[in-house]
């Protein structure tokens, strides 16, 4: 298949790098997770001891940052200055402070220029936020991925179990609604599906269900021919 771009966005726990993953996969594509560079800003924040509030301290030390993503078998693997990172952006500390820290425009223009950079070449499916109304508002195919809330902190909930971690359903259902409404409600690119974006509600769908209606949105893309 020729190579185009896929953007997928959508709230917390809609199954988004799961998918993604899978769908790179299967179409041979390299997969972007920018979720996780934000999650890297913020710990190594968190690490420095440096406040979400402290806007200009912070933009200078991500502009200084070295982010990788490698591809990995279960997750993609995330360096930060050449250290892995990958389960340590995954805390609770991190998950309470991301939204704040991706608030900060001078932030979100650093980490989306690196983004853009990455799908130069084609064949990448982003998942993120506002991967569709900004960092790639010519990707060939938009997905907006979405689930009610309790579905998404049950699937969450599920996942931090099986690690080990103590966390309740409750906790979690909190904790994704106000991410949401704190990603929905900034100024600078909020969580908003793209206008030519397909909706897919995963309430009820299975992992490979979900797959294949973007699988089979893909080849219907690439068989229109790419813009
Ligand atoms: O996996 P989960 O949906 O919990 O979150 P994530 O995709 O790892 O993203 C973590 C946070 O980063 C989000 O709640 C957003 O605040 C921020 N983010 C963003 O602002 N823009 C993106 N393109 C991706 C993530
Ligand atoms: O990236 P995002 O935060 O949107 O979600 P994710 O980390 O891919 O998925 C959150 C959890 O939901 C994972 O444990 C997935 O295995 C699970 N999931 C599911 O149970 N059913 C789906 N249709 C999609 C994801």
């Amino acid at each position: 298949m020729e190579k185009f771009n896929i953007a997928i966005d959508g709230p917390a726990a809609a199954g988004k790098s799961t998918v993604a993953r899978l769908v790179a996969k299967q179409l041979g594509f390299v997969y972007v997770d920018t979720g996780a560079m934000y999650r890297a800003v913020t710990w190594k924040a968190l690490q420095s001891g440096i406040s979400p509030e402290r806007k200009e301290q912070l933009s200078r030390m991500a502009s200084e940052l070295r982010i990788e993503l490698l591809p990995g078998e279960q997750s993609q693997q995330v360096l930060l200055d050449g250290g892995d990172v990958t389960d340590l952006i995954r805390s609770a500390m991190v998950n309470k402070n991301v939204s704040a820290v991706s608030a900060i425009p001078e932030i979100r223009r650093l980490l989306v220029a690196k983004q853009q950079e990455m799908a130069q070449a084609k064949g990448v499916v982003m998942d993120g936020r506002d991967i569709g109304t900004h960092v790639l508002p010519d990707a060939e195919l938009k997905i907006f991925l979405t689930a009610s809330v309790k579905e998404r902190a049950q699937r969450r909930f599920l996942e931090m179990k099986a690690k080990g971690e103590d966390v309740t359903l409750g906790q979690l259902e909190k904790e994704i609604a106000e991410r949401d409404k704190m990603d929905e409600q900034r100024e600078a690119s909020p969580l908003v599906q793209a206008e030519d974006a397909v909706l897919v509600d995963t309430s009820g769908m299975s992992i490979p269900q979900v797959a294949e209606r973007i699988l089979e949105l893909a080849k219907s893309a690439a068989s229109k021919g790419i813009r």
